[in-house]
């Protein structure tokens, strides 16, 4: 399977399993537990039905919009996502280059595997640090600073990993940082020598943020479950959030709201925007998703502090149907791994560019020119 054979999400998803060892493709893919968050995540856009008009002059049709201080060129951006070197080795300079091309926003992860002076020399586009607080506090401050120097243009936090979700799925397959060989995972990555050559030939994987601070994860094998179990500071409160976005002064987002009342203690905290998340079904599974609660969300806060939709979307319509009910962007996790475990930036920039089509097209054949036109009367629950 090649990236000219992927016509959407669900191809790459398919090129991207055959391309890297099983534990590190269900680790993209899986959620916790019974995986039901995970699949309602992009079912519940299917409760809602587009309504378009006809005769509307889409000659040109602009998908720009203004999110976090950054006007972007597309209303869907990259979340940020761990780890991505393990994905393919050009990881996070593959993945924020192609958020740069494609003019939108591009989210770094605590733990990502190129550094953020890495990532801030690499590329000059629209740069989101995503925080976890770990026990070590000063960590926290120190990675605030270095995304001062070097020129990240917001910062999000996320609030939904206190612990780590049961994910099942890397409890069977024995994923790792860095990946372990065991008995059962040998055959796979066998399979899959490409993969192989290029993860020994390349530097090693690390969590380059954290190089110096701990060797869990860069050194020493551990689950994802374990290191966050040990690493992250689970006595975190709204006053941690409010210090942290002092810290920074500038855009800042909280990443994984998921209540009216969350939403309300974002804008008390003095947060810009919210990131409506359940982590991609990857936390709590049985939460809602994050398009089912943009209503009341909206009614509660809109206007008050810009609103991101975070999960299950793999169709431009998912963006449309969103931004229709209120939200100011989207982002997205899965769909553009799966194009990065496929082929690299190549396979990055074929998701953008399928979405960039996929959305110039239904906003010609919604009658719409603008992204910014989109508003409840487009939309329409089904079997009122
Ligand atoms: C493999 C993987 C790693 C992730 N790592 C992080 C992370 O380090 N920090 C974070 O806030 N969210 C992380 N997320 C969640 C994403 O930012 C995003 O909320 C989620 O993927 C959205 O759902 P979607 O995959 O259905 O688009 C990760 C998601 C995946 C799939």
């Amino acid at each position: 399977m090649q990236l000219k054979d992927c016509h959407n999400i669900e191809d790459f998803r398919k090129m991207a399993k055959s391309r890297i060892p099983a534990p590190l493709f269900h680790y993209i893919d899986g959620g916790a537990d019974d995986e039901v968050t995970l699949r309602r995540n992009t079912d519940a856009y299917n409760d809602y039905d587009l309504i378009p008009n006809g005769l509307a002059d889409v000659a040109e049709i602009d998908l720009s919009t203004t999110i976090l201080g950054q006007k972007i060129s597309s209303p869907l951006f990259l979340a940020p996502t761990g780890m991505t070197r393990l994905f393919h080795h050009d990881g996070e300079y593959a993945t924020s280059k192609a958020a740069e091309k494609f003019g939108t926003y591009f989210g770094l992860s605590t733990l990502s595997s190129v550094s953020i002076e890495d990532v801030g020399a690499h590329t000059d586009g629209s740069k989101m640090f995503q925080i976890y607080i770990h026990k070590d506090r000063g960590l926290t401050y120190e990675l605030i600073e270095r995304c001062k120097k070097a020129k990240f243009t917001s910062l999000c936090l996320t609030i939904d990993t206190i612990v780590a979700g049961n994910r099942e799925r890397d409890l069977r397959t024995g994923m790792t940082m860095p990946p372990r060989f065991t008995p059962s995972s040998l055959m796979s990555f066998a399979m899959r020598p490409r993969w192989v050559y290029n993860y020994l030939t390349h530097s090693d994987f690390e969590l380059a943020n954290l190089v110096g601070r701990t060797e869990k994860g860069s050194k020493e094998n551990i689950s994802v479950i374990e290191y966050l179990n040990s690493q992250f500071d689970t006595s975190l409160c709204w006053d941690d959030a409010k210090d942290a976005i002092d810290a920074w002064g500038g855009p800042f987002a909280i990443k994984g709201v998921m209540s009216v009342e969350d939403a309300k203690r974002s804008v008390e905290v003095g947060a810009s925007a919210i990131m409506i998340s359940n982590h991609g079904g990857r936390q709590l599974d049985h939460s809602p998703s994050p398009f089912d609660l943009l209503e009341e969300i909206v009614d509660a806060v809109g206007g008050q502090i810009e609103i991101i939709c975070d999960g299950g979307i793999r169709r431009g319509t998912h963006v449309l149907k969103a931004m229709a009910l209120g939200a100011d962007a989207c982002s997205m996790g899965r769909s553009y791994l799966y194009g990065l475990a496929a082929d690299g930036q190549r396979g990055v920039e074929a998701v953008l560019s399928m979405f960039e089509a996929e959305l110039k097209r239904d906003m010609m054949l919604m009658g719409l020119n603008s992204i910014d036109k989109l508003n409840m009367s487009h939309v329409r629950k089904r079997n009122w």
